[in-house]
């Protein structure tokens, strides 16, 4: 029926217009997420250890929510699209996300154990120079996804 093939059409760019409105929202969180990991480090020379563990804990909330938005609403569109290259493959960036998380853990772990009674200058430069590789290994899966996932899923959603 021509009446309900309009109400359908309509309710499906409705529900396409909220995913690339979720997706415009999502994608800007990036530059966020990035500087507050600087603030842990940032913590962490002013020997503001537990600031630097509530920074880091608020962090590992915050790219969870976002990586679990890209993986249950982004990524089963995405997979579907043709001609996806073969290092943007969808499994690649949930790999990358299972990497961040678990290096994340460690981070965590690693800071709970420094009390700052007992925490050297060693000891919290060596964290700083951690989360330094781990700032990078978010950076550059950012950079991907704003290569690959993000424009053809504006391309496929617009
Ligand atoms: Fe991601
Ligand atoms: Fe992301």
């Amino acid at each position: 029926m021509p009446g309900s093939y309009v109400a359908y059409s309509r309710i499906a760019m409705e529900k396409t217009g909220s995913i690339l409105k979720e997706l415009e929202s999502v994608v800007s969180e990036h530059p966020t997420l990035i500087s507050r990991i600087l603030r842990v480090s940032e913590n962490l020379v002013r020997h503001d250890l537990s600031g630097a563990l509530g920074q880091l804990e608020g962090f590992r909330r915050a790219i969870r929510r976002h990586a679990d938005i890209e993986e249950d609403l982004f990524l089963p569109v995405y997979r579907d699209l043709d001609n996806i290259p073969r290092t943007g493959r969808a499994e690649f960036f949930v790999d990358e996300h299972r990497r961040i998380d678990s290096t994340l853990d460690s981070l965590v772990i690693e800071l709970q154990g420094l009390s700052s009674e007992t925490a050297t200058d060693a000891g919290i430069v060596s964290l700083v120079e951690q989360l330094g590789r781990f700032r990078n290994l978010i950076d550059h899966h950012f950079r991907r996804e704003e290569m690959t996932l993000y424009p053809r899923l504006r391309e496929a959603l617009e």
